[in-house]
C-alpha cells in the first residue's frame, strides 16, 4: 500500500519535529499536523521561523523548506483526518493527577479522544500509528473504540514509538539509533506495518527498521526510558558517596564506561533528570507491574523515582546548610531552569523542585535562562501549588540577563548545563556577588581550580571538598 496522504494529531514536541523530517524526507507524501490549540498552529506557520513553538537546534531550516510543499499545520483536525491514509497519535499523556492511579498511571483522555475523533470522521479504511508513549495495551483500547464505529471501515494499529532526545531532536530523527514498528501478526498487519517502513526507508538502513509486535514495542520504550534513566540514578547516587569518600564522581564514570559492557553514555552525575519522559514513563511500568500483581517489580523501579527526588532535595539542602543553615531573605541565583541544555522545555525540571524547596525555606530566587520564558516559570512553580501565585511572584525573579541576575546574589546555582554558562567572564560575577559568593554546580560544567582561584566557594556533584580549602 502507497500512503499519499498523513495526518499527525498533536503539533507538540513529539508530532512537530517528527513529522518536518519524515515531510521532508517524503516529498511526495503530503503530511498535514494538526492541533486543537489554534496559538500553538499559528506559530508553527509563524512566517518568522524564530517564532516556531519548539526550539530545536535545526528544525527551523527543515520547517523552512517542507512548510507549504508537502507538510501543513492546521486546526482543521476532522478535515485533515479524513484525507489521510495513515494517522500519528502524537497528543500529550500527562500522569494522572486524579481518581484512580492518581500520581502514577498515564492520562489517556487525549489518545481516547483522538481515537474517538477518528471514529467519527473515517469513511475509508485507515492505518492509525501510535507515537506517544503509552502503557502496554492502549494499542487494544484504541482497536476498541476503533472497531465498533459500524460502518465498515477496516482499521490497522501500529506502535511506533519514538526515540528522540529533546535539544537532539533533528539529529535524532535524520539519523536513529533504530526505528521500532510494531503491528498485528496478520496479513493485514503485515502490510500496514509495511507500509510505515517504507516511509522510514526514504531515509534510514532497513536493518535499523525493527518490526515486532504489538506489545514488544510498546513495552520496549518504557523500558528504554526506564534504563537510561537508571543510569542517571545509579550515578546520581554514586556522587553522594563519592562526596562522603573522597572519590570524583566523573573519575568514577570515566572508569566505569570505559568497561564495553557498561558503556560511557548516560553516567553524567547531575542535579536530577527531568523531561516528560523519565518520570513519567517509570510510573508506568511500576503502575503496570502493580496492576499485574508484581511487587518487587514495581518497588525495583519505583527506586530510580525515589533516587532522583532525593537527588534533587539533597541539593537545595546542601545550600541551605553552607549558607550557615539560613537562606531566608537570601538572594539565590538560578542559572537555567530547562530540563537540559538545547531545549525551551521545562517538564519535570530539576530547576523547579529546588526552588520550591528553597522558597520553603524563604529564599529570595532570581532565574535566568536563555530560552524559557518568565511565564513558563511562574506557571512551572504556581502548578506546585505550595503557595499562592502571587507569593510565588514576590520571592521569584525572572531576569533576562545573567549578570543582572547574579548581582549581589549569596549564592549562584547552576541547574541547567547551557555551554554559554561556561563562558561567563566569572570574575564579574564574583566582584558583584555577597561575600563569601557560592557557586553550586549542579551540572558539573565549570572549572572547579578556576572557581576556587577567583574566590568563590565552589561546589559540585559527586565531588568531595574534603581535601580543598
Ligand atoms: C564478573 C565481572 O564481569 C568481572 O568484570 C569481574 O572482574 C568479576 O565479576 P564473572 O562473575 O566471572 O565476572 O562473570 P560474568 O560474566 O560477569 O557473569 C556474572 C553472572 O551474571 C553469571 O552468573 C552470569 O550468568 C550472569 N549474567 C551475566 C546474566 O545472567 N545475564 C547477563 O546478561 C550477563
Ligand atoms: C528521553 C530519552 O533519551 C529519549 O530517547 C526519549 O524519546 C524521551 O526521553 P529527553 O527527556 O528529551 O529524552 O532527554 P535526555 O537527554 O534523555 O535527558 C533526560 C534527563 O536526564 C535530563 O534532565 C538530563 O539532564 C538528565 N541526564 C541525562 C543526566 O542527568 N545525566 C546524564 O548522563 C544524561
Ligand atoms: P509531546 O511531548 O508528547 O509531543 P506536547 O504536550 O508537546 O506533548 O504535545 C501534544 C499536543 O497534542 C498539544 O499541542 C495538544 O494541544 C495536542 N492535542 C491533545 N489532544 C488533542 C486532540 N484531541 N486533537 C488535536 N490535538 C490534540
Amino acid at each position: 500500500m502507497r500512503i499519499k496522504n498523513i495526518c499527525c494529531i498533536g503539533a507538540g514536541y513529539v508530532g512537530g519535529p517528527t513529522m518536518s523530517v519524515l515531510a521532508l524526507k517524503n516529498p511526495n507524501i503530503r503530511v498535514t499536523v494538526v492541533d486543537i490549540n489554534e496559538e500553538r498552529i499559528a506559530a508553527w506557520n509563524d512566517s518568522e521561523l524564530d517564532n516556531l513553538p519548539i526550539y530545536e537546534p535545526g528544525l527551523k531550516d527543515v520547517v523552512k523548506e517542507a512548510r507549504g510543499r508537502n507538510l501543513f499545520f492546521t486546526t482543521e483536525v476532522e478535515k485533515a483526518i479524513d484525507e489521510a491514509e495513515m494517522i500519528f497519535i502524537s497528543v500529550n499523556t500527562p500522569t494522572k493527577t486524579y481518581g484512580k492511579g492518581k500520581g502514577m498511571a498515564a492520562d489517556l483522555k487525549y489518545i481516547e479522544l483522538s481515537a474517538r475523533q477518528i471514529a467519527k470522521v473515517a469513511k475509508s479504511d485507515k492505518i492509525v500509528v501510535e507515537k506517544s508513549t503509552l502503557p502496554v495495551r492502549t494499542a487494544q483500547a484504541i482497536k476498541d473504540i476503533l472497531d465498533h464505529t459500524g460502518n465498515g471501515v477496516r482499521f490497522q494499529i501500529l506502535s511506533n514509538p519514538e526515540f528522540l532526545a529533546e535539544g537532539t531532536a533533528i539529529q535524532d530523527l535524520m539519523d536513529p539509533d533504530r526505528v521500532l514498528i510494531g503491528g498485528e501478526e496478520s496479513d493485514d498487519g503485515k502490510e500496514a506495518i509495511d507500509a510505515l517502513v517504507d516511509i522510514y526507508a526514504t531515509w534510514i538502513p532497513k536493518e535499523k527498521i525493527l518490526t515486532t509486535n504489538v506489545w514488544s514495542s510498546e513495552l520496549s520504550k518504557l523500558v528504554a526510558n526506564a534504563f537510561l534513566a537508571q543510569r542517571v540514578s545509579s550515578i546520581n547516587a554514586i556522587s553522594e558517596l563519592c562526596e562522603v569518600t573522597g572519590a570524583d564522581v566523573r573519575e568514577v564514570s570515566r572508569a566505569i564506561g570505559m568497561d564495553s559492557r557498561i558503556g560511557p553514555k548516560f553516567l553524567q552525575s547531575s542535579v536530577g533528570f527531568g523531561g516528560s519522559c523519565f518520570q513519567k514513563d517509570i510510573l508506568n511500568l511500576v503502575y503496570i507491574a502493580k496492576s499485574y500483581g508484581l511487587k518487587e517489580v514495581a518497588d525495583y523501579w519505583e527506586q530510580v523515582i525515589l533516587m532522583n527526588d532525593h537527588q534533587k532535595i539533597r541539593f537545595a539542602e546542601n545550600i541551605v546548610s553552607k549558607l550557615y543553615n539560613t537562606v531566608s531573605g537570601k538572594k539565590i541565583t538560578f542559572l537555567g531552569w530547562a530540563f537540559k541544555k538545547d531545549t525551551n522545555d521545562t517538564r519535570e525540571s530539576a530547576a523547579i523542585y529546588v526552588a520550591d524547596a528553597l522558597l520553603n525555606e524563604q529564599a529570595e530566587i532570581t532565574v535566568y535562562d536563555p530560552k524559557v520564558s518568565e511565564e513558563r516559570i511562574y506557571a512551572d512553580l504556581d502548578y506546585l501549588n505550595t503557595r499562592s501565585p502571587e507569593e510565588n511572584r514576590r520571592l521569584l525573579k525572572v531576569a533576562l540577563n545573567p549578570y543582572q541576575a547574579c548581582k549581589s546574589t549569596h549564592a549562584v546555582a547552576i541547574l541547567t548545563e547551557w555551554d554559554e554558562f561556561k563562558s561567563y567572564n566569572w570574575e564579574k560575577i564574583y566582584e558583584s556577588a555577597v561575600k563569601p559568593a557560592f557557586v553550586f554546580d549542579g551540572r558539573n560544567i565549570l572549572d572547579s581550580q578556576s572557581m576556587r582561584e577567583i574566590g568563590f566557594q565552589y561546589q559540585s556533584i559527586g565531588i568531595s571538598n574534603l581535601n580543598k580549602i
